[in-house]
């Protein structure tokens, strides 16, 4: 008992210092707690899927990659643009989870279906028909952006 005593009263210091470190990790910056914390979605009623993130988050990055695909298209890389499409087409099918409303799903559906198209057509090297699809989507994002007013 007096052994383990000791040997409390020695590692106090090091004890101290490991709770009073891991107190600091934990606390909050300004940067965790507002702006770069993803904003929470509130569960859709009986889905089995719930975000963790803004829809913005998943915007930026399909934004980035649809970008690519414009700049692909010049380059006629349609290898890249069918993985791209590909990628995108399951973007907009998560998407549609993230609100309620029939509308929102309907774009988020159509986009996706002309993403797979895309895909297919790109797959097949099928410039033309990949270049016409890209427009297409096109329409259903600005539609859907419209609609909701972004
Ligand atoms: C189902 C509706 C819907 C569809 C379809 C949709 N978007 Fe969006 N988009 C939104 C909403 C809502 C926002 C606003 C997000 C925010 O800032 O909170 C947004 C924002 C954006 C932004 C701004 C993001 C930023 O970084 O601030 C870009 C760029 C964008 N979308 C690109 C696209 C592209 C490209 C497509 C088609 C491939 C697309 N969106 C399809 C709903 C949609």
């Amino acid at each position: 008992m007096e052994l383990v005593k000791t040997q409390t009263r020695r590692f106090f210091p090091l004890i101290a210092l490991i709770v009073l470190g891991v107190g600091f990790y934990c606390i909050p910056t300004q940067a965790d707690s507002d702006k770069d914390k993803p904003k929470e979605k509130p569960p859709v009623k009986g889905a089995l899927y719930k975000p963790v993130v803004d829809i913005e988050v998943i915007m930026h990055k399909v934004d980035d990659i649809y970008a690519e695909i414009e700049e692909n298209l010049e380059k006629k890389r349609l290898r890249t643009i069918k993985k791209d499409a590909a990628f995108l087409a399951e973007m907009m099918n998560i998407t549609q989870h993230f609100q309620k409303e029939k509308a929102w799903k309907d774009f988020s559906v159509k986009s996706r279906d002309i993403l797979l198209k895309m895909h297919q057509a790109a797959s097949k090297k099928d410039q033309a028909t990949t270049a016409k699809l890209y427009k297409e989507v096109d329409a259903v994002c600005e539609g859907c952006h419209d609609k909701y007013d972004v």
